[in-house]
């Protein structure tokens, strides 16, 4: 028996025994119910007090988070200053994630020059995405020295190193909106036959005007109407879609079928653009000339005559 019965059943035997009348046990009921209810509702709300420190932690985060550097609105013609990519220089960088954390890269050395067609790969966990997060200037230059055509990093705005820079991401996601929408980023003035030849290029067209709504399909991540593989090649449609200078691609692959791979593989060196492109695909990486590995932090070059086979031996 668990004690509300318990009170309940000692209250009836007093009452049946007659030492309280009938009034004053149904009296008693009554207020121990508006009791318990109470200190139900004073725990409950105590613990949702305690709770509160979480979404309150979660605001400080984003209060004390720091502002980007972006160009400030009087200087906006200075971001348009660096027209043309040329040149990035990273040298001797060293970056952690947090101050205990050990360092992820560490006196990297690495160079991008224009119409470059360069491969990164490396074991999990390495620091390929930091790289990349710290060349489009996702992440802040902490030690070392980087450069955008010889401009060093602390003398740009953020807008000036990321015009030149279209990244897809390992993370990116569909939005909720049409497969259109999802190439064009929702741009106002979209370019519809631009859309039709970026879907085409990436392998995707024919399975878009299979659809009864073609490239006004909604898609979104939750829906999950569209396959791991096409969602990868739409990300890449997006990512070519900027039209930047360079293209920095985190394993655009990693989802596709070996014939897509290498029509990807194609596409790639077709472009008439930069392209620096991190994967675990040793097949799509030895269509690169420019091979770098990741090795203790740093990148290493691997040697123009090296077989893919020889690469992959050495991968293991
Ligand atoms: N936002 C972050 N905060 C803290 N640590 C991070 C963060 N992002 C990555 N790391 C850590 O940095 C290291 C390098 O991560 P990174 O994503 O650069 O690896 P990667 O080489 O791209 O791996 P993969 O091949 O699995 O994509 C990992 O140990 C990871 O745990
Ligand atoms: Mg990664």
């Amino acid at each position: 028996m668990d004690i509300p019965t318990a009170i309940t059943w000692m209250a009836a035997q007093l009452m049946l025994s007659g030492a309280v009348s009938v009034g004053v046990f149904y009296s008693f009921l009554i207020y121990k119910g508006l009791m318990s209810e109470r200190f139900a509702s004073t725990i409950n709300s105590t613990f949702q007090y305690f709770m509160l420190s979480v979404p309150v932690a979660r605001v400080d985060d984003i209060v004390e988070a720091k502002s980007e550097r972006y160009t400030p609105l009087v200087d906006s013609q200075k971001a348009t200053e660096v027209r043309d990519f040329r040149h990035i220089e990273v040298r001797d960088v060293t970056f952690n994630y947090g101050i205990s954390d050990e360092a992820v890269l560490r006196n990297l050395s690495f160079e991008v020059s224009r119409g470059d067609k360069i491969v990164i790969t490396g074991p999990s966990g390495s620091g390929k995405s930091t790289l990349f997060k710290l060349l489009a200037a996702a992440e802040p230059l902490q030690h070392g020295h980087m450069a955008l055509n010889g401009i060093a990093w602390p003398n740009l705005a953020v807008d000036e190193i990321r015009r030149h820079m279209a990244h897809m991401r390992q993370g990116d996601i569909i939005l909720h909106g049409s497969i259109a929408d999802n190439v064009t980023l929702f741009a106002g003035n979209a370019d519809e036959d631009r859309v039709h030849k970026l879907l085409a290029d990436v392998g995707l067209l024919d399975d878009v005007m299979r659809l009864p709504m073609r490239t006004r399909t909604m898609i979104s991540d939750t829906i999950a109407n569209i396959s791991a593989g096409q969602r990868q090649r739409l990300l890449l449609a997006r990512a070519l879609y900027q039209d930047r200078e360079v293209l920095m691609l985190d394993e655009p692959t990693s989802n596709l079928d070996p014939a897509s791979v290498r029509h990807i593989e194609g596409l790639l060196q077709s472009l008439n653009r930069t392209v620096v492109v991190i994967t675990h695909d040793m097949s799509l990486a030895s269509s690169f000339d420019v091979r770098y590995r990741f090795v203790d932090g740093g990148l290493v070059r691997d040697a123009q005559a090296q077989t893919p086979e020889l690469a992959d031996a050495i991968d293991e």
